[in-house]
């Protein structure tokens, strides 16, 4: 009995170091992919590093990993995360969005914003949640920004 569970460790052991070089890709296409994004929407620097510091890591192509996102299994989970959030959101793919999709987008923004939803509760554990005054700011520059997309579509409405 023992010998089993010691070749059932061993072969454990084995898989784990043979994942190590199984990587998936990494999504790190960098912060410039932002820059349409940046400009179309107006956002200022404080908000823009807000964004930075607590969203765009899962709602971007870029994304700022520690250390540990290297080690697998870990970096499947980040990876699964990662392409959830780009899936639903993606700053980077803000031009490609209908103006009815981005006035959604920052629609849902504000609603995931103000209940805490966002960002994600295993995302807190290691970062720190976001203040109330960094909730706050991003709420009335969402709202503001869905301003022009709102006009555009009350146009198109008429
Ligand atoms: C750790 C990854 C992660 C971080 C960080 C994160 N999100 Fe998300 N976000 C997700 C995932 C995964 C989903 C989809 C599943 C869900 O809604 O829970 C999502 C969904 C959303 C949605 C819903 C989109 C829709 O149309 O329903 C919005 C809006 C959003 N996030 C905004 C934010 C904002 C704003 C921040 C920063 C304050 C943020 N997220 C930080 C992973 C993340």
């Amino acid at each position: 009995m023992k010998k089993i569970i010691k070749y059932i460790l061993i072969i454990l052991i084995i898989a784990l170091v043979v994942m190590q070089f199984i990587r998936p890709d990494k999504n790190e296409g960098g912060y410039e992919s932002l820059a349409a994004f940046k400009t179309e929407t107006n956002v200022p620097e404080e908000v823009f590093e807000i964004l930075k510091t607590n969203c765009f890591d899962c709602h971007s192509n870029q994304t700022v990993y520690p250390w540990y996102a290297e080690i697998s299994p870990l970096s499947y989970w980040f990876k699964d995360h990662i392409d959830e959030g780009k899936d639903e959101l993606n700053f980077s793919e803000w031009k490609s969005y209908s103006v009815k999709k981005k006035d959604h987008k920052l629609e849902e923004l504000v609603e995931e914003v103000e209940e805490g939803e966002m960002p994600l509760d295993s995302y807190t554990w290691i970062h720190a949640k976001l203040s109330k005054k960094d909730r706050k700011t991003l709420i009335v520059w969402a709202n503001l920004a869905r301003l022009p997309y709102q006009l555009e579509l009350e146009k198109l409405r008429k």
